[in-house]
């Protein structure tokens, strides 16, 4: 990924003119990928954190399933106004929670009761990592801090080795290997990476 990928000019150029994109795959596909957590929660009462949420429609995907306490942040202010469209043209209205906030300084609520029951991102921790390991290590802690009692992070990426770093407050396991689409038959296999981070 270039440089850039962690900066907020980056990112605030971009979603100026583009309002709906997901990166590395399709919505449908990451849900079909997490079903089996997202079965064994409660869609009345379970709360998600979605993080770096840009101008993909993930969060249309958990409304259709019934969950409605999600909350999507992002640091870019564009890419809450996008998502609030997006959920805006899909059902007629706004129901979710978006808020500017930056994942490596996460601070959600003062209420230490206020925890996440499963927290997810696509794409975003290869835009952090484009600042350093450092970067990434400041998103897991904060990450870790908003975590209920058995929660779990899950975390799509384009690196086989995104996880490989020293200090992380979780064990990272391959929850699934995405092969990519070839242009032509002889192309390399390429796989995109969807990660289940339990906390240590
Ligand atoms: C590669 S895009 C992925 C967008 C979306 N998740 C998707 O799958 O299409 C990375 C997103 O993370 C956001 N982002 C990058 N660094 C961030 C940070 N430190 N805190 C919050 N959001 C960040 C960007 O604004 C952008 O929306």
């Amino acid at each position: 990924m270039p440089v850039d990928f962690d900066k907020q000019a980056y990112w605030h150029d971009r979603f100026s003119t583009e309002t709906s994109f997901e990166w590395l795959l399709g919505s449908a596909d990451f849900i079909s990928i997490i079903k089996p957590i997202l079965t064994n929660l409660e869609p009345s009462s379970a709360r998600i954190l979605h993080i770096g949420s840009g101008t993909s429609d993930l969060q249309n995907y958990l409304r259709h399933l019934g969950f409605l306490d999600v909350t999507n942040v992002d640091y870019e202010p564009l890419a809450t106004e996008r998502g609030r469209e997006l959920e805006k043209q899909a059902f007629g209205d706004v129901k979710m929670k978006y808020a500017v906030a930056d994942a490596t300084q996460l601070q959600l609520s003062t209420d230490k009761e206020y925890k996440f029951d499963l927290v997810v991102d696509k794409s975003t921790v290869d835009a952090v990592s484009c600042g350093g390991e450092d970067q990434v290590r400041r998103m897991a802690s904060c990450v870790r801090r908003h975590l209920a009692p058995g929660a779990v992070w899950v975390s799509m990426s384009y690196s086989a080795r995104r996880f490989d770093i020293d200090g992380l407050p979780f064990v990272a396991e391959v929850l699934e290997k995405v092969p990519t689409p070839k242009v032509k038959a002889t192309d390399p296999d390429i796989f995109h990476w969807c990660y289940l981070l339990r906390p240590k």
